[in-house]
């Protein structure tokens, strides 16, 4: 028998995705399900961006481009980190052009990590992260951030962590699953700690766009002396409605992208040449789109956390940032798997438990609310009397 590596077979499947093909399987049967499972917005890519792709392919730009991207796009790219995040690079060679932010993120850790390095990783957190550590041979060591502290993520329980073996810290702000930004206080400690214990920071700053109520995001690479020990990767899929065109990058100081750069050569060589011409207009073109759908985001944002608060055995976090909500369900006591199942078929909301994310996601579920208010509202109608069902019954059995 043909086995997958040892490597392969220690990584389970996404569980975000099993959720999707049960909540299509009860969609085949003709009854419909509200998608709060899967992290993309529901706009599409604005027509300027994909003019800007399609007139790319018509003159001919179909063949493999530089293996750091074109030269336009990335010069693109670092006007935009110098204007929007203050971050100053070189776009000759500090820029990585990738599939993806994904494809940014596993490159850097196969470029980086050692087996047996550790990696920091707060918890709950995307779930790619440890599981992209353990595929490069890593320790992901999970740093628990807590409903009480609005799901900040605290310098002093990361500091708890470090090792003669820890190499690497990764932050992501806005945060995916709980929303949390990072306060600029937190980011100066973290970038404190990341100078006296040596360490190289990844910073994922794929929501940095989408974020409310006047917060501000803060890049660690301007912090002082961090832009050497940082890596900051970003790509279109959340911010321009672009996850389908697959385009993210890494930026850092030469001596850190260069590694990032040679995975890249072995994994994709380039991203698609006329998305990135589609990139290049996201970051140079008119900006009014973004904000237009952040502020669609932040409507639905308001009513999901204030009807989640009103529910029977739900505390709800206001998120600061991203387009998800991370209420919690200890109170009912049900593992948040199977809650989450309970959710699909009795209130036919799709969602993702959050143990999916981490030991310290247990308890809570990720609801996403990039789906219409419509259907947002009507979602968290059906959902009260589940609730209600849900705490009766949890009651009667104490
Ligand atoms: C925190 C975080 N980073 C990275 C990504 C992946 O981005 P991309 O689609 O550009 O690969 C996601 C997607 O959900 C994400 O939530």
């Amino acid at each position: 028998m043909i086995r997958s590596s040892e490597r392969i077979s220690s990584i389970p499947f996404s569980s975000i995705r099993e959720i999707f093909e049960e909540a299509n399987k009860i969609e085949k049967s003709g009854i419909e399900i509200t998608h709060m499972e899967i992290g993309r917005p529901d706009f599409d890519t604005p027509q300027h961006i994909k003019d800007a792709a399609i007139a790319a392919l018509q003159q001919g730009h179909v063949h493999y481009t530089s293996n750091s991207g074109t030269i336009e796009f990335r010069e693109a790219i670092a006007e935009k980190l110098k204007r929007d995040n203050g971050i100053t690079v070189n776009p000759a060679d500090e820029i990585v052009v990738t599939v993806g932010c994904k494809e940014a993120i596993f490159n850097l850790i196969f470029a980086f990590v050692n087996p047996g390095d550790e990696v920091i990783i707060p918890d709950p957190s995307w779930l790619e992260y440890q599981y992209i550590v353990k595929l490069a041979g890593g320790v992901p060591v999970a740093v628990p951030i807590l409903e009480e502290n609005n799901f900040i993520l605290n310098p002093y329980d990361v500091e708890k962590n470090i090792t003669n073996r820890t190499k690497l810290l990764l932050i992501n702000s806005p945060h995916n699953p709980t929303g949390a930004v990072l306060p600029k206080e937190t980011v100066s400690e973290l970038a404190k700690l990341a100078i006296k214990h040596d360490l190289l920071v990844v910073s994922d700053e794929i929501y940095e766009k989408i974020i409310y109520d006047q917060e501000k995001h803060i890049s660690i690479a301007t912090m002082p002396g961090m832009f050497e020990r940082t890596v900051t990767v970003n790509g279109f899929a959340k911010a321009y409605a672009m996850d389908g065109w697959r385009l993210g990058y890494a930026a850092g100081p030469a001596e850190l992208v260069k590694p990032i750069l040679k995975v890249h050569q072995y994994n994709t060589s380039s991203a698609t040449s006329f998305a990135q011409f589609g990139g290049a207009e996201a970051y140079r073109g008119p900006q009014s789109f973004v904000e237009e759908m952040v502020e669609s985001f932040d409507e639905r944002r308001r009513f999901l956390v204030q009807s989640l608060s009103q529910m029977p055995g739900v505390t709800c976090v206001e998120p600061k940032g991203a387009f998800y909500v991370f209420p919690s369900f200890k109170e009912t006591g049900i593992p948040s798997n199977e809650l989450a199942g309970i959710l699909l078929r009795e209130a036919l909301i799709a969602c993702v438990p959050g143990s999916a994310f981490g030991e310290y996601g247990e308890g809570y579920i990720r609801m996403a609310y990039s789906t219409s208010l419509e259907k947002i509202e009507e979602a968290m109608t059906r959902m009260y009397p589940v609730m209600q069902n849900l705490m009766q019954r949890s009651t009667l059995s104490k």
